[in-house]
C-alpha cells in the first residue's frame, strides 16, 4: 500500500518502552526483526526500503533506558520519536524532551496534535518547535479520523508552518494504514499552504540521514 502511494521509504517504529512485554529495546533479535521483513519485501518485489526506528514511549524507565543508550533511534541517527500518553502534564513532557537533548539527540514528537494539553493549549507544540522539537503529524488527524480535536490542532499547527513531517502512524492494512493517497488529496484540497515534498520526503530524508532539519 505504501509503494502504491508513491512511498519508497517506510520508518518501522514499534511501540516501545510499553508495558508490553516486548518491549522493542536495541537488541539483536530486534535488528534482525528489520532485515527479516526487507527481505520479505525484496522477495515479494516491493520496492521499499525499511529505516529502523521505535515509537518509544515517555512513561516507566523512560530516563534509564535513555541514559543506558537502549532505544532505537530514527534510522541510527539523532532523531528519537518519543511519544506520550495522551492524558499527560506538560511540566514531565517538558522532562522528558529536555532528558532527550541532554543525550545530544533531538526529540520527534509523535502526533502531538492527539494530545489534551495541546489540544487544549496548541501554543504549547508550537513552543516545543520554536526550541528546535520537531512535531510530526499523524495523516488519520488531518484526514477527521481521528476525531475532531485532532483534526482541529494538527489544522492549526499545520497552518502555523510549526510541523516538519507527516507520517501515517500505519498499524493494520485498513485500519491506520499506511496508503499515503488521500492524504496527498487532503492537502492540496485543503492545506495549500503545506508543502507536501518537505513534509513527506524532503525532512524524513533528512532525518534518516541525521542532517538537521
Ligand atoms: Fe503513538
Amino acid at each position: 500500500m505504501a509503494a502504491d502511494s508513491g512511498v519508497s521509504s517506510v520508518f518501522a517504529t514499534p511501540h516501545c518502552n510499553t508495558r508490553d512485554p516486548r518491549k522493542n529495546l536495541r537488541t539483536p533479535e530486534l535488528i534482525d526483526a528489520y532485515h527479516a521483513l526487507q527481505r520479505l519485501l525484496d522477495e515479494a518485489g516491493i520496492p521499499v526500503t525499511v529505516l529502523s526506528g521505535a515509537e518509544v514511549l515517555a512513561r516507566g524507565r523512560f530516563r534509564e533506558h535513555l541514559a543506558a543508550g537502549d532505544f532505537m533511534t530514527l534510522n541510527g541517527s539523532r532523531y528519537l520519536l518519543t511519544e506520550f500518553y495522551f492524558d499527560e502534564e506538560p511540566d514531565y513532557m517538558e522532562d522528558c524532551l529536555a532528558a532527550v537533548e541532554a543525550e545530544g539527540l533531538v526529540p520527534v514528537v509523535a502526533h502531538p496534535e492527539r494530545y489534551y494539553c495541546v489540544q487544549a493549549a496548541p501554543q504549547l507544540a508550537q513552543q516545543w518547535a520554536d526550541r528546535g522539537r520537531v512535531l510530526q503529524l499523524n495523516k488519520g488527524s488531518l484526514l477527521g479520523e481521528l476525531g475532531e480535536a485532532s483534526y482541529l490542532t494538527a489544522s492549526l499547527l499545520l497552518r502555523r508552518g510549526a510541523v516538519s513531517v507527516i507520517a501515517s502512524d500505519a498499524h493494520h492494512f485498513r485500519y491506520r494504514n499506511p496508503h499515503m493517497g488521500a492524504l496527498l488529496d487532503c492537502l492540496a484540497a485543503r492545506f495549500p499552504e503545506a508543502d507536501p515534498e518537505l513534509l513527506l520526503r524532503i525532512n524524513p530524508l533528512r532525518i534518516a540521514r541525521d542532517q538537521a532539519l
